[in-house]
């Protein structure tokens, strides 16, 4: 694959956040910083990928920094940001994958206030300040070539983490679904604001993917286990791996050409 250069991926201590740094550790970046809000968790995602690297016998091994915060946290976000340029000397890849999913039980009419803003605050105003503050640092860097074709590749490129979600409403997730068609919205903007320089700006749309999101909550697994039987045609759940190589497809050089989209992969779910 085509991810040379340095990857910021936040959510990287776990589920897909995690599958996402694995899969840019193998598929040839050279530089990691993995944000998240748990830090024992971070330090364990990079011991994982260092073994990894010495295990393949990589003599040129991808560097791995971590960085504890919470994205919702503005002066935080921009401190990481600013501190992961300085540390690797440019950014090429943001992987927004920090986020959190709610059910409201009884609907939109029940839904409590502090839960709205909790998911809003994480899931898109967490993805705008991670955003922001690392396309400030992508527009001022000289653009990369792509290392398979050679062909033009981009001053940086940012994926978003929607959802199906992003698309069609489920019930029971007022929050989560709103913030999730915002992700979309913020994406289509943010992109068209910077596609003649160079900075690419996509969103990816995973279906039921099996992680501790989706698994630690009894209710939200309940009502996933449900729809996937019924709902899902590939009738079965994504894997966090399968999640990551659409982020590596956005990502590096082979999507050259696109800018603004949002990547479905969810084993047919919004076909239907
Ligand atoms: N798993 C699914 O079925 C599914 C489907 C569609 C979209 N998504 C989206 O994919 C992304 C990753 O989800 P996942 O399933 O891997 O979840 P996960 O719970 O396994 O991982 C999310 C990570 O984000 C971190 N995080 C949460 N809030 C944070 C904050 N404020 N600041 C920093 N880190 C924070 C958590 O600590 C965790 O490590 C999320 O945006 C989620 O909405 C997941």
């Amino acid at each position: 694959m085509d991810v040379p250069g340095i990857a910021l991926i936040t959510g990287a201590a776990s589920g897909i956040g995690r599958a996402c740094a694995n899969a840019f550790a193998n598929e040839g970046a050279s530089g990691l910083a993995l944000l998240d809000m748990n830090q024992e968790a971070l330090d364990a995602v990079k011991a994982e990928i260092e073994a990894s690297q010495k295990q393949k016998g990589n003599t040129n091994p991808v560097r791995v920094e971590v960085f504890s915060a919470n994205i919702a946290d503005e002066s935080r976000v921009n401190e990481v940001v600013e501190e992961v340029a300085k540390t690797f000397g440019r950014l090429d890849y943001v992987v927004n994958a920090a986020g959190i999913a709610m059910k409201h039980p009884g609907g939109a009419a029940f839904c409590e206030t502090s839960d709205w803003e909790r998911i809003l605050n994480i899931n898109l105003t967490g993805t705008f300040f991670v955003l922001r503050a690392a396309a400030k640092i992508m527009l001022k860097q000289e653009p990369i070539k792509s290392s398979i074709t050679g062909r033009p590749l981009q001053r940086g490129s940012i994926i978003n983490f929607s959802s199906i979600q992003g698309v069609v409403g489920i019930p029971l997730s007022t929050a989560y679904t709103a913030s999730k068609h915002a992700v979309i919205g913020l994406t289509k903007t943010a992109s068209d604001d910077y596609a003649s320089q160079g900075l690419r700006i996509n969103a990816i749309c995973p279906g039921y993917t099996e992680t501790p999101l989706t698994t630690k909550s009894p209710e939200i697994l309940k009502a996933m286990v449900e729809r996937v039987s019924t709902m899902v045609p590939m009738e079965r759940m994504g894997r966090p791996d399968e999640i990551a190589d659409g982020v590596l497809y956005l990502a590096g050089g082979r999507s050259s050409f696109v800018t603004g989209s949002n990547l479905m992969v969810d084993g047919g779910y919004t076909a239907r």
